[in-house]
């Protein structure tokens, strides 16, 4: 939450979360040189280095698995919320356990001809139209230079300076490293007998993120159906519930005609609601609750005040408000949403029309 740039505040949370991820990836090293060391003993042994290159280039891909998981693990169940929160740490750590990868792979693989390593690692495979022959290298490249435009703008202020949708669109872009990615190990393994275990794993790990996905995709879509749906008023007002069905200093979120959801807070016996999507990252601002007064977003904990979506002082963040009533002991919500900050009048949770 600033305009300007403020070097990354270490916590002790953020802290003990990068020595868990430190320690995990040592350990994860480790036990992959060992068990291949043990593996691929005697005749069949392979070198120190192409073992270096597949235990740091399986630990990158195992951590990218983790951060596509992270996102709809938060949404099915809050408990990985916690694990969200430094979210952009491990994408930094990921490129940086992928640069490793690369860094060994080009040394190992193009660092001992006449040409520049760089220079062979882009010309000395040209074979695009084959599919056993594939330069899978180039693959793994472009996946890395988008993971490091990714790394290089993580910092808030990327985020303000980029805008928050340029911003979301550029890391979107994380998909499309990991298609690469797919095709970088799927390719490589056809090549010099690399076996199948690489892809095989790659393909779980592809059913299990697509699944992820899939079921917080639809757990969004049933409680969208479930909740909201009544639309009175020209179309203009939707109805949320009855007041006290919204939870104290929790929110009952509602989805407007259009498809946009609204989240509804009820705290201090006043209802307001503001937009469901958090300046930040996006996070769904309706699964947070109200603490000092302000609605605080679940992922990362920015905060907005409930009559006009402004953050407190000395923070400028603002999302878009809805205007709320009581009509007949039941709340309705606005489907127009007012330009972010925009001052409403909060519901009094007791009173309204009849
Ligand atoms: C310039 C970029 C890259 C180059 C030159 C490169 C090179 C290579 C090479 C030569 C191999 C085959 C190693 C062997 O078995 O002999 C390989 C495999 C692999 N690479 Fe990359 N790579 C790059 C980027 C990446 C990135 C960004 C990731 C993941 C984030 C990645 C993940 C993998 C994985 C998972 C394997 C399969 C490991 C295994 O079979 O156990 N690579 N890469
Ligand atoms: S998405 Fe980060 S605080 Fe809301």
């Amino acid at each position: 939450m600033s305009t300007g740039y403020v070097a990354v505040q270490w916590s002790r949370h953020k802290r003990l979360y990068d020595a868990s991820v430190a320690i995990g990836i040592a350990i994860y090293l480790g036990a992959f040189v060992g068990v291949s060391k043990a593996f691929w003993a005697g005749e069949h042994g392979i070198s120190d280095e192409v073992i270096l290159i597949r235990a740091l280039g399986s630990c990158a891909i195992v951590l990218l698995h983790i951060i596509l998981c992270i996102g709809p693990l938060a949404r099915l169940d809050p408990r990985f919320i916690p694990i969200l929160y430094n979210r952009r740490h491990l994408g930094v750590i990921t490129f940086l356990v992928a640069l490793a990868h690369a860094t060994v792979a080009v040394g190992y693989y193009h660092g001992f001809g006449v040409l520049n390593p760089f220079r062979s690692l882009l010309t000395s495979n040209t074979n695009f139209s084959s599919l056993r022959a594939f330069p899978f290298e180039i693959l793994g490249l472009l996946a890395l230079l988008i993971m490091f435009l990714m790394a290089a703008t993580s910092h808030d202020f990327w985020l303000k300076n980029l805008s928050a949708s340029t911003w979301k669109r550029l890391h979107m872009l994380v998909y499309f490293a990991y298609g690469l990615l797919i095709g970088h190990v799927a390719l490589g393994a056809l090549q010099a007998d690399r076996g199948s275990i690489g892809p095989a794993l790659m393909f779980s790990g592809l059913c299990i993120v697509s699944g992820l996905h899939i079921a917080a995709g639809l757990k969004e879509y049933r409680k969208d159906r479930g909740a909201g749906t009544l639309v009175v008023d020209a179309g203009e007002w939707v109805d949320v519930g009855a007041p006290d069905e919204i939870p104290t200093d929790r929110a009952r979120t509602v989805c407007a005609p259009k498809g946009e959801r609204i989240a509804v807070f009820r705290s201090a016996g006043s209802i307001s609601a503001v937009t469901n999507i958090c300046a930040h990252q996006g996070g769904p601002i309706g699964e947070g609750k109200v603490i000092d007064g302000c609605i605080t977003c679940p992922w990362h904990g920015w905060q907005y005040r409930p009559q006009d979506g402004c953050s407190p002082p000395p923070f400028k963040e603002k999302i878009a408000t809805y205007q709320v009533r009581i009509v007949g002991g039941r709340v309705q919500v606005n489907a127009r949403p007012l330009p972010p900050g925009t001052p409403t009048t909060p519901a009094l949770a007791s009173g309204g029309l009849s």
